[in-house]
């Protein structure tokens, strides 16, 4: 999900200008910030460096099937320096402005980015902006055959205002109605197509629309049916439509959400933990926690935590959707759930570290993992 928390988030001094003493609670945006929960290590598992880089190695010849909500993230970054003389709002004076695709089409630029080929399923409208998203995917080698235009409704946008790394005001245009009629049977058809000539489907399910009951229930059918990797970033109040994934991949607060209990230290944790497996008949559910990493829960065996792994925090935005592109890809590339965990916590540390929605190469990912795995053993 893409939620722009930006460093130093210095406002500028205003002009004294049209109003008197402009309001800095009209203007400041600060995204609220998560209470830190705390969690503890224990290092339950060996990892192997020679194996993971192995893996990491076969992403170039994965192939995943990715199925959600597309979104255009528009930033439009510039400065203030007065405040409008028609409303008490900050008068922002445009530097530049750029798009990146978000949602879904963010998880299918990281497997790119990361080596994979990527098929891509979802919905735009009949507009402009649908264009910019298909030509941005295009360049990045991203397949869009999947991608269905859909009159009845926009493509989603969500535009960022930045004067000064600040975020000013957020944009959004967007219908949250499900999609059903041509649309859905079009793009459960390409799924049904596409599936069986995949390694892992991704369900990356944002609650814009795409991911509904009838999709779903059709791809994990299919994919069940012919042995692939089905792995999902969910919507927490989808809880029933995930059933019989292989893996999902909620924070926290999602899991707290789909579990209907608070997360608040490593009892509760295991026990929502414990709950997903269960009740969602997953293989594996891998709750990211933030600046506390991950905990991975299978059956039979004990919870496997990993710390986090990054030096310094930029910008957290879209970490989630490395994690379960760096996830899936390794699980198409025959890695079991713990060390395709411990590669995506990897793959994660490296985007936080970097300015913007960021993604990771393999060529980055791999001198870091020698460091962690080292780390590990100490
Ligand atoms: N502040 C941080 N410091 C270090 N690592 C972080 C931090 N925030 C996130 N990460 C890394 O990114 C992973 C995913 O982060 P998080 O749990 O915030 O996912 P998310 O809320 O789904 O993200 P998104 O906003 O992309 O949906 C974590 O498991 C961790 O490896
Ligand atoms: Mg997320």
């Amino acid at each position: 999900m893409v939620c722009s928390t930006f460093r130093s988030p210095v406002f500028p001094v205003l002009r004294p200008g049209a109003i008197d003493t402009p309001s800095r609670a009209v203007l400041k945006c600060d995204v609220p910030s998560r209470k830190v929960t705390e969690f503890t290590s224990r290092r339950t598992h060996l990892f192997n460096f020679d194996r993971l880089k192995r893996i990491v190695q076969g992403f170039s010849k994965a192939k995943v099937l990715v199925v959600g909500d597309l979104i255009l993230d528009e930033f439009i970054w510039g400065n203030v320096s007065r405040i409008s003389p028609e409303a008490p709002v900050p008068v922002v004076w445009v530097e530049s402005e750029n798009f990146m695709p978000g949602g879904a089409s963010n998880v299918a630029a990281n497997i790119r980015s990361l080596g994979g080929e990527v098929h891509l399923a979802g919905v735009v409208g009949e507009d402009s902006r649908g264009e910019i998203l298909r030509t941005l995917l295009h360049k990045k080698g991203v397949r869009c055959e999947g991608i269905i235009e859909d009159p009845a409704r926009p493509t989603t946008q969500k535009t960022r205002v930045i004067a000064h790394h600040q975020q000013v005001v957020r944009i959004d245009r967007e219908t949250q109605h499900h999609i059903s009629g041509p649309s859905l049977e079009r793009i459960v058809e390409y799924i049904r197509e596409k599936l069986p000539q995949v390694d892992a489907l991704i369900i990356e399910d944002y609650g814009k629309g795409v991911i509904v009951p009838k999709l779903v229930s059709e791809a994990v059918r299919i994919a069940r049916r012919h042995g692939k990797v089905i792995t999902v970033d969910p919507k927490e109040t989808h809880f029933n439509y995930y059933r019989g994934a292989t893996t999902i991949t909620p924070n926290h607060h999602e899991a707290a959400t789909m579990v209907g209990f608070k997360i608040k230290d490593d009892a509760s944790l295991e026990k929502a933990g414990r709950k997903l497996l269960k009740k969602l008949h997953l293989e594996s559910a891998l709750i990211t926690l933030g600046e506390n990493g991950m905990s991975l829960f299978q059956h039979g065996r004990k919870t496997c935590r990993i710390p986090t792994v990054a030096q310094e925090v930029f910008d957290v935005s879209g970490a989630g959707d490395t994690v379960i592109s760096a996830y899936t890809l390794s699980r198409a590339s025959g890695a079991l759930a713990a060390d395709a965990a411990f590669i995506s916590n990897c793959a994660a540390g490296i985007v936080v570290g970097k300015v913007g929605v960021a993604v990771t190469s393999a060529e980055e990912l791999l001198p870091r993992l020698k460091v962690e795995v080292d780390k590990w053993k100490r």
